[in-house]
């Protein structure tokens, strides 16, 4: 399976951090921000990756990340998404990596405590669809909201007012081959973007979409509120782990 983490956008909620530099250059207790979702994919046993990246400091990753070497990659790729299409429109770039293979996306503004190893080994023994992993949070109306009827997905909302539940889909998205068909069927949101959220109902429609839940902690990075709790909970799983 090929990884590909989405790192476009112009960070405009963290204004002016990201004036100068892109969010996912930004640091996280010890490290860039892109570090953690690319050891997200190593840690699942992926180690061919592209990299969506955009705003204006591209060339910057190259600068940081260069092959890969560090991590231990076979491949890195870099690619590019012009303006804020949202994230369904950076992943139409993946189309040429993925080559027909099964992929593995992760925002790249998620940092998570645990692995996500096992879901994807669960989805490769899957025929085909899709996976999503979940997580309970306090604050539902900030993400895509899973409803979820007799142990099934029924429907997810993106950032709704009243969520039918706890359950917000984080960003770890498993794709079969046909993502790519169901990204070009999409109409833009009323934000102007794809939504991430409209490819997951199609597969939820097709009644091919599973999903586990993700152990551990979980952020986002993307406001000043949660770029801070993901700097304090990686130290404080660092200094418990002993590792400084
Ligand atoms: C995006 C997705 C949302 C998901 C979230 C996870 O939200 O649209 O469904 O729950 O990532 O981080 P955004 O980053 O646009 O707030």
């Amino acid at each position: 399976m090929k990884g590909v983490v989405l790192a476009g956008g112009t960070g405009s909620r963290l204004f002016p951090l990201t004036k100068i530099t892109n969010k996912h250059l930004l640091p996280i207790y010890d490290k860039p921000m892109i570090y953690y979702p690319i050891q997200t994919l190593v840690d699942a046993g992926i180690r061919d990756i592209l990299i969506v990246t955009g705003g204006r400091n591209a060339g910057d990753f190259l600068r940081l990340l260069a092959n890969g070497k560090e991590f231990g990659l076979t491949h890195l790729d870099f690619t590019y998404q012009e303006g804020e299409g949202g994230i369904a429109e950076a992943l139409s770039l993946a189309e040429h990596f993925a080559d027909g293979e099964r992929i593995c996306v992760i925002l790249g503004d998620n940092i998570i405590e645990g692995s996500i190893r096992e879901a994807v080994q669960e989805f490769m023994t899957q025929p085909g669809g899709a996976k999503i992993l979940l997580k309970e949070v306090d604050d539902a109306e900030r993400f895509g909201v899973a409803e979820i009827v007799d142990d099934k997905i029924v429907g997810i909302e993106e950032k709704p007012k009243a969520p039918k539940s706890n359950l917000a889909v984080t960003g770890f998205y498993l794709y079969d081959e046909h993502v790519f068909e169901k990204v070009k069927g999409l109409e833009r949101s009323a934000r102007g973007e794809l939504e991430i959220t409209d490819v997951n109902n199609s597969y939820i429609a097709d009644g091919a979409m599973t999903f586990s839940y993700l152990d551990g902690w979980w952020t986002d990075a993307g406001t000043f509120e949660s770029l801070l709790r993901a700097n304090n909970l990686v130290a404080e799983t660092i200094a418990k782990r002993g590792e400084l």
